[in-house]
């Protein structure tokens, strides 16, 4: 270590791109610690965000195949009976287990865990609470948190924010989600499947901006099938609570006449914003963009020499897996190695029934680039799908017409999430449609439609 400073980097905020970050400097030689403000390590993610939805979204998931009659078709007869508390219970677990992970994974790679809030006193030195470190290197890994609606105030009992959503200690009535994105769609999924009335709000015409255009209108169909009430095109002026219940003023985005829905949640999931508040920025004359994010180059350097940031904190798709990369490639890079990450294949996932994945262009962005063909194939041609009474969604593989190169995928399917992997990976090799067409997959699987859909580029699929 650089005798000098206290550590050879100091990384702000243990979230899954910081923890991530200092585990791998620590790996690779380097003297280091990581500021926490939270009680435990694992940032949004592990907290309040990835895990403990999805420990909701897999509860909820079996109460719903055993209540709504999916059980039934595979000749399982139940009655279930709710036991919320049980079900959080087994959320809360979830959680103190894989974050007491990260301190075993810590104090196995020897980082240092500062607990407290970190803030720049210059570019080397950092105040994390009442003591100061110093450090060669400095990741700011501060991470995002909810994007407030003005003029609604969160009181996490009838107006809530995702982490107020995971925790509602007795299933509401009616939800009203205001945002038709990832957060609103996963978590207006577990209270619906546990007996919520849901309505969603959503101010475009569509749900899941940034989504292909066709994955976002079947996304929409299918929800709505589910019993999901949508008003698309439509804002939320204001929201009022009078006990335990909400009255939520809506009107046309575009203007018009306005409408009152009454709840008796109000679940705000309109985005998040990077977090950058009391970190003294300015100490360090360093500026966040118009969207409040901290500009990096390609080796996730800032403009302060020595100043280094991943993850939420910084522009691209807010999601834990481009923040772990993001972390190792930011190490990798401090430690004189090539640390890279490809932004332009990103996996994203929705953890709904059934799942949403994709990853690389839209077919509307591909097409905005070049030519390009496209290949689909149903889940309900999928034998796999089919046997397991999952009939809903497709996959689509997009490619460019003259060279044949994978330029995205979309799937809708129950694993889609699982599936997306092997298209990530084969972009990333630079691989062809027909590299994927002629690739064997094992049968009877999901992934096979990937294949299929692959063959369909060429207008070759078997089973359609
Ligand atoms: P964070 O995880 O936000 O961690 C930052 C940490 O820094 C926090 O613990 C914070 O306390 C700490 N911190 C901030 N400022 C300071 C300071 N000044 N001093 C000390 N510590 C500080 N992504 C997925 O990929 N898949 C999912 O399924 C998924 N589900 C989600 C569900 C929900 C409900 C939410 C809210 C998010 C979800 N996300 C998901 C997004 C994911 O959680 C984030 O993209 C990810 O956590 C970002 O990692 P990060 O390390 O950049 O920041
Ligand atoms: P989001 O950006 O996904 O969706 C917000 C939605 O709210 C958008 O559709 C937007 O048009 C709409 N909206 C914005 N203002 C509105 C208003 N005033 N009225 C009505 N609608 C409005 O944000 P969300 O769902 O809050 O999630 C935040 C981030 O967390 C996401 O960017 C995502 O990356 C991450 N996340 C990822 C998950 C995953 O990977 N499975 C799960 C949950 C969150």
């Amino acid at each position: 270590a650089d005798q000098q400073y206290d550590y050879d980097v100091l990384v702000i905020g243990a979230g899954p791109g910081g923890y991530v970050a200092a585990i791998r400097a620590a790996q690779l030689g380097l003297k280091t610690a990581c500021a926490e403000s939270r009680e435990t390590l694992g940032g949004t993610c592990l907290n309040v965000g990835c895990i403990p939805s999805k420990a909701m979204l897999h509860a909820s998931e079996y109460f719903e195949a055993a209540a709504g009659g999916a059980m039934a078709k595979l000749g399982i007869k139940v009655t279930p009976e709710l036991d919320l508390g049980a079900m959080h219970g087994q959320r809360t677990d979830a959680v103190k287990q894989l974050t007491g992970g990260i301190e075993f994974l810590f104090k196995k790679n020897k980082v240092t865990w500062l607990k407290g809030k970190a803030s720049f006193e210059d570019a080397r030195t950092v105040s994390v609470g009442k003591d100061k470190v110093t450090a060669k290197n400095i990741v700011i890994a501060t991470g995002s948190s909810v994007t407030p609606l003005p003029g609604v105030e969160i009181d996490q009992k009838v107006v809530v924010d995702s982490t107020g959503a995971l925790e509602l200690p007795k299933v509401p009535e009616h939800m009203v989600v205001i945002g038709g994105g990832v957060i609103g769609l996963e978590l207006g999924s577990v209270w619906r499947r546990l007996g919520a009335k849901v309505t969603c709000i959503e101010f475009l015409d569509q749900i899941l901006p940034g989504f292909d255009g066709e994955v976002r209108k079947e996304a929409n169909k299918i929800f709505k099938k589910q019993g999901v009430e949508f008003k698309l095109g439509t804002k939320v002026t204001g929201v009022a609570v009078k006990g335990k219940k909400a009255t939520v003023t809506i009107e046309p985005a575009k203007g018009g006449e306005a409408e009152t829905i009454t709840a008796d949640c109000v679940l705000v999931s309109i985005g998040r914003k990077p977090n950058t508040d009391g970190l003294g920025l300015d100490k360090i004359g360093l500026e966040t963009n118009q969207r409040g994010q901290i500009e990096t180059d390609h080796d996730f350097a800032t403009r302060v020499a020595g100043v280094w940031a991943i993850g939420d904190v910084i522009p691209g798709p807010m999601l834990a897996h481009k923040a772990e990369d993001e972390g190792i490639a930011v190490a990798e890079n401090i430690a004189g190695q090539t640390g890279i990450v490809n932004h332009d294949v990103i996996p994203s996932v929705v953890y709904t029934w059934p799942e949403i994945a994709g990853v690389g262009l839209t077919e509307e962005a591909a097409k905005e680039k070049g030519e390009v063909k496209v290949g689909k194939f149903p889940m309900l041609a999928n034998s796999r799908a089919k046997t397991n009474h999952e009939p809903d969604g497709f996959v689509k593989v997009i490619a460019d017409a003259k060279t044949d190169r994978v330029l995205g995928v979309w799937c809708i399917a129950s694993v889609a999430g699982t599936m997306i992997a092997q298209a990530a990976q084969a972009m990333e090799f630079g691989a062809t449609s027909e590299d994927i067409a002629y690739t064997c997959h094992a049968h009877p699987t999901h992934s096979e439609a990937i294949k299929e859909a692959a063959m369909a580029v060429t207008g070759k699929a078997i089973h359609i």
